[in-house]
């Protein structure tokens, strides 16, 4: 296929390039504002080959993504492109309103022009929280967060261009991703670095908050599954094998990285906090994808790529992370 993948460079996006590239032989050209988040060096082992272009330019910038368009003349568009850190999107909103309200507006208005098919990539956090079973595509939209909350935005607002259009829009909802090329602002790379550099690990809350954990290539897989095979109009949940407690995924990090407990502090919580993510990926599975990775291997490989891989992370630790940290937890990375 040729396709069009906007926020390629960040963490799931580059990982669903490298699949799409080297697995599939797809043409694929990448349109990426380069937010803080967004990194040349994630395309590192692919850039330079001939079936992958990348395009500097923001998803909201209607003669950038025609541009992109014009050029890729792709199949169709697979949206990426978001902010996705709910602690910035307390502490500043504006960008994930413009990203995720005016962003997608401007790649749907290109794909129906175009007559491409759309894929929207989402996340279980519009569903919001449960506190036993799991959220079908039937669920309803209860979104907690402005990032969550503008990320339900641009999903309704997919859906309506397939209703009153006809656009050939597909939406996949994924669970907490982990492993490698992660931006160490969320949970699991951020605990990595801080047990391998001796820093302390900021718990939120007493920690019992539950996640629903996939491994980055089991979500890229979920994603090019439903662009190839999901029928336009659908929703499909794509959630990971294992569910665990925040607390308990520090200490299994702790322990793969040869830290301490001690360095366990429990922080004060994140306002409006949702307790537990939990997703059923039936619908996804009668397609014929499943997930490969179970958490456990999958946290063990990806706490050794952090430890092998310094060159990804070093400039991120000693650049604008280390004053976003200052602000978020009040405190000086080591
Ligand atoms: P990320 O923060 O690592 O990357 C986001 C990418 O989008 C970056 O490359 C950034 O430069 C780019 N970007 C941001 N704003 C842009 C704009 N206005 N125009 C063009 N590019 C822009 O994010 P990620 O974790 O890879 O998430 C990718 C997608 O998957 C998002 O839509 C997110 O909501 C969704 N998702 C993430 C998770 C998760 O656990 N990380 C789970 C489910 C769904
Ligand atoms: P995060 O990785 O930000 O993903 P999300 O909020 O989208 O699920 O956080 C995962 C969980 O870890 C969430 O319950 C908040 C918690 N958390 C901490 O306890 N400490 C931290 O420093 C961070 C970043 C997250």
């Amino acid at each position: 296929m040729k396709l069009l993948v906007c926020g390629g460079a960040g963490f799931i996006g580059s990982t669903f390039v490298r699949q799409r590239l080297l697995e599939h032989g797809d043409e694929v050209t990448v349109l990426d504002k380069l937010t803080y988040a967004g990194r040349e060096e994630n395309f590192h082992d692919f850039a330079e080959n001939p079936s992958f272009r990348f395009e500097r330019g923001a998803i909201e910038d209607a003669p950038a993504v025609a541009k992109a368009i014009e050029q890729a003349a792709p199949e169709a568009i697979v949206n990426f492109a978001a902010e996705t850190h709910v602690d910035r999107s307390i502490a500043e909103p504006d960008a994930f309103v413009k990203t995720h309200a005016l962003g997608t507006y401007v790649l749907l208005e290109a794909a129906r022009a175009a007559e491409l098919r759309y894929l929207q990539v989402s996340t279980d956090e519009v569903y919001g929280s449960i506190d036993s079973g799991s959220f079908t595509e039937q669920s309803p939209l209860r979104p907690s967060s402005p990032y969550s909350a503008t990320k339900t935005g641009a999903d309704l607002l997919v859906q309506s261009y397939f209703h009153t259009f006809g656009l050939q829009a597909v939406i996949c909802r994924g669970s907490n991703n982990y492993g490698p090329y992660q931006y160490p602002e969320k949970l699991i790379p951020l605990m990595i670095l801080n047990a391998l550099h001796g820093d302390a690990l900021p718990v939120y809350g007493d920690g019992m908050q539950v996640r629903n954990w996939i491994h980055a290539t089991d979500f890229a897989r979920a994603i090019g599954h439903v662009l190839e095979h999901g029928v336009a109009g659908e929703v499909y949940n794509a959630g990971g094998p294992d569910e665990e407690t925040n607390i308990k995924v520090v200490k299994r990090i702790i322990a793969a990285a040869g830290a301490s407990e001690s360095q366990i502090e429990h922080v004060a919580d994140r306002p409006g906090h949702d307790k537990r993510y939990s997703l059923s990926s039936e619908k996804v599975r009668a397609l014929g994808w499943s997930a490969r990775v179970r958490f456990a291997d999958g946290l063990d490989e990806t706490v050794a790529w952090y430890r092998e891989n310094s060159w990804w992370w070093e400039p991120i630790r000693s650049g604008d992370y280390r004053a976003y940290y200052e602000r978020q937890y009040g405190r000086s990375l080591a």
